[in-house]
């Protein structure tokens, strides 16, 4: 059941491979480019270099799987700097990029596009050789678009707070199976070691601010982490064509990079038993009523987006999901006073449930608050009246973009994810604390 989590949770067991290094330096040219990265983009010169200069790479020398997922960072990196580095985006992903990424993606099991795996689980290192991930001071990210310190830290956060989290993950594991046989004692003592832990997440996220400078973030790295779905007015009308050379090709339409797509987080969702509703918030520019929603079973942003994790961890949630209906809710909400009054050791359960699941709703709560100061704020769009409800009823479908253009008319806010973020996020905070209720 643990075989696909490591001693550091979701983060691999090593640091990951910061280089390829193969016989010959087969893949010299996509490192040398990924490293060049920042300055090419800088002289607007980078996708001339890769149309001039790349040459195709088969997959043929990658052999152990960190040399899969490190090309899948490479190739990550350099599709996404082609769509984005110049002043209008590409639509078309040329062979070199195309072919690779393609295979390497198929091997892991994730979409050929820039995702928490790439951006952050497998990019980071190291300054310390220590095992200690945690440690925000000692680690960095491998690549960036922008060369920027406020970047690695946008990144590293993410990788500390899954190496905190990953602490947690055996413990819940093993109160889950301990519900059953009403092990009380234990798992009260296991829902406070997860509310500790949440409060420790939470912490990590508040760090954001001492490194990595809203504006920065905005209007310098976002625009990098876009996808192509729903990218209409950004220039992507029918998102990317994946040039596969020799005539053969397909238009895809992938959502962007976003921490909604860290298994950990979802996996502290499955564990408490909070329940994530589909609304329309995960797919802005497809309004539905949710009876119409129920009908298609409509799927929601964070199950769509189980799709944009590597495998073998989108399977370790259906193996939680499907082991643990319900999480630990189910269980707790059993204990109501009958007949007989609940006992000491139960009320004490009932209370470190809501108190972890109240320490998740805080995570989101800071999270909002994050997203209202590095979004919303360098955006403009910072009144309340302009966070998506009034934008999604006056502004035309078409004007959907993540990126917003000065002087030009307000257009409807959007997550790199494709989210109408705000209240998007705000739906996921207040499921979870609709789960602390029991009555
Ligand atoms: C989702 C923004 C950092 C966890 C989202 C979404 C946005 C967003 C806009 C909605 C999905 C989309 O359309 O992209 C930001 C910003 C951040 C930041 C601006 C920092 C500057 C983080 C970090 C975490 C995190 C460090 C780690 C815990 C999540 C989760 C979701 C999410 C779990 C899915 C929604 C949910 O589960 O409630 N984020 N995020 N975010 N983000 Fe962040
Ligand atoms: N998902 C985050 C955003 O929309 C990164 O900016």
């Amino acid at each position: 059941r643990q075989c696909s989590v490591t001693n550091n949770g979701f983060l691999p067991e090593d640091e990951p491979l910061p280089r390829l290094r193969v016989p010959r330096d087969y893949y010299y040219f996509w490192e040398a480019l990924v490293d060049r990265i920042p300055n090419l983009i800088q002289q607007k010169a980078f996708r001339d270099w890769v149309d001039r200069l790349l040459p195709v790479r088969s997959t043929r020398y990658l052999k152990t799987e960190p040399e899969w997922r490190r090309a899948y960072v490479v190739l990550s990196f350099l599709a996404h700097a082609y769509i984005w580095g110049d002043d209008t985006p590409a639509e078309v992903l040329p062979p070199q990029i195309t072919v690779p990424f393609l295979e390497v993606s198929r091997h892991l099991g994730l979409p050929p596009v820039a995702t928490y795996a790439s951006l952050n689980l497998w990019n980071f290192r190291t300054t310390n050789g220590s095992k200690d991930f945690t440690d925000l001071d000692s680690i960095h990210a491998v690549n960036t678009f922008t060369g920027t310190e406020d970047e690695s830290w946008f990144y590293m956060v993410s990788v500390a707070i899954e190496a905190e989290g990953a602490r947690i993950i055996p413990v819940m594991l093993e109160a889950l199976d301990g519900i059953e046989q009403q092990e009380y004692l234990s798992i009260t003592n296991a829902l406070s070691q997860l509310a500790d832990c949440i409060h420790k997440l939470t912490g990590l996220l508040d760090r954001m601010k001492e490194r990595c400078d809203p504006s920065v973030f905005y209007h310098r790295i976002r625009p990098f982490l876009a996808g192509s779905k729903n990218m209409a007015a950004a220039g992507l009308p029918r998102g990317v064509f994946y040039d596969e050379g020799n005539g053969k090709g397909q238009w895809r339409e992938l959502r962007g990079g976003s921490n909604g797509q860290s298994t950990l987080i979802q996996f502290l969702d499955l564990v408490l038993g909070v329940e994530h509703k589909a609304d329309g918030n995960s797919n802005p520019d497809q309004p539905a009523t949710t009876a119409e929603r129920q009908e298609k079973k409509e799927m929601g942003y964070l199950e769509e987006v189980r799709a944009y994790m590597p495998e073998p961890h989108r399977k370790f949630l259906q193996r939680v999901s499907e082991s643990y209906p319900g999480g630990m809710r189910r269980g707790v909400a059993k204990l109501v006073p009958g007949e007989r009054p609940l006992t000491e050791e139960q009320l004490d359960l009932r209370e470190a449930f809501q108190k972890a699941t109240k320490a998740l709703a805080d995570l989101r709560s800071k999270h909002l608050q994050i997203v209202a100061k590095y979004i919303l704020i360098p955006s403009g769009r910072s009144r309340p009246d302009m966070d998506g409800k009034i934008n999604l009823a006056t502004v035309s479908s078409k004007t959907n973009t993540s990126m917003v253009v000065e002087g030009e008319p307000p257009r409807k806010l959007t997550g790199t994810g494709g989210t109408a973020l705000m209240p998007f996020l705000r739906q996921s905070r207040d499921e979870t604390i609709r789960a602390g209720r029991l009555e």
